[in-house]
């Protein structure tokens, strides 16, 4: 409610896949159920922050008290939580954007051609975090890292090469991580680490969003 630990605090959250499409009717995209970066928004707006989600294609409820821009691809997310992020106190990028995109859209569907195969040529999607951390008045930045192996070191060289304030690691497969309820998570900054044991995404986004609750506190807002 009004009185929560993010009173008066102003919340982007990116959440979900993108899509990248190849033709009119097939496309790459990814795992991400959203389900995580949804119960972030829940929990912040709980918390009594003004929460906007750029949410992926997903199949998900609006939590209640977020205002939520739908996206499809990893360009349109970039877009949308730029021009939303001058005006947050934090981001918290939990969305699993798609790091390359098909070079050309095709405009028809694509045919085969006798037993041929098929190539596809692939761009570099824009780094999401990357833009927000070269903002003049950067808000706090939380990013996720999702990873099979390795998971702390991973998260650690991803912390300081995003120029990032926080970075909560969860190890995806087996299990945990993507399309699945619960989830662990390993809270790394640059002066400590704490774990977060297994637990519903939606407990784990209550913890994540008191401590970064903590973070801003003595923070202007913005
Ligand atoms: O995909 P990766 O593990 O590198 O993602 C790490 C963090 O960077 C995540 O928080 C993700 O939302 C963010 N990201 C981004 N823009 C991209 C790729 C990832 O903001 N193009």
């Amino acid at each position: 409610g009004r009185g929560g630990v993010l009173a008066g605090r102003r919340v982007l959250i990116s959440a979900g896949p993108t899509f990248e499409d190849i033709d009119p009717v097939r496309f790459l995209g990814n795992r991400s159920s959203g389900r995580m970066g949804f119960a972030v928004a829940e929990a912040a707006a709980e918390a009594g922050a003004e929460v906007v989600l750029v949410a992926g294609p997903v199949h998900l409820p609006t939590p209640a008290g977020v205002r939520r821009i739908d996206v499809r691809s990893a360009r349109q997310m970039h877009a949308a939580v730029l021009d939303a992020a001058v005006r947050s106190d934090v981001y918290v990028a939990a969305a699993a954007v798609g790091d390359f995109r098909p070079t050309e859209v095709a405009a028809h569907k694509i045919k085969k051609r006798g037993d041929g195969g098929l190539s596809l040529e692939l761009t570099q999607n824009p780094d999401i975090l990357a833009d927000v951390a070269d903002l003049p008045q950067r808000p706090l930045l939380v990013g996720f890292a999702a990873e099979t192996e390795n998971v702390e070191a991973y998260a650690r060289a991803k912390l300081e090469r995003k120029r990032l304030d926080l970075i909560a690691a969860n190890q995806v497969g087996g299990g945990l991580g993507f399309e699945v309820e619960d989830n662990s998570l390993t809270l790394i900054s640059a002066d400590g680490i704490r774990h977060l044991p297994t637990a519903p995404k939606r407990e784990l986004a209550r913890q994540l969003v008191g401590v970064i609750a903590e973070r801003l506190a003595g923070r202007a807002a913005a």
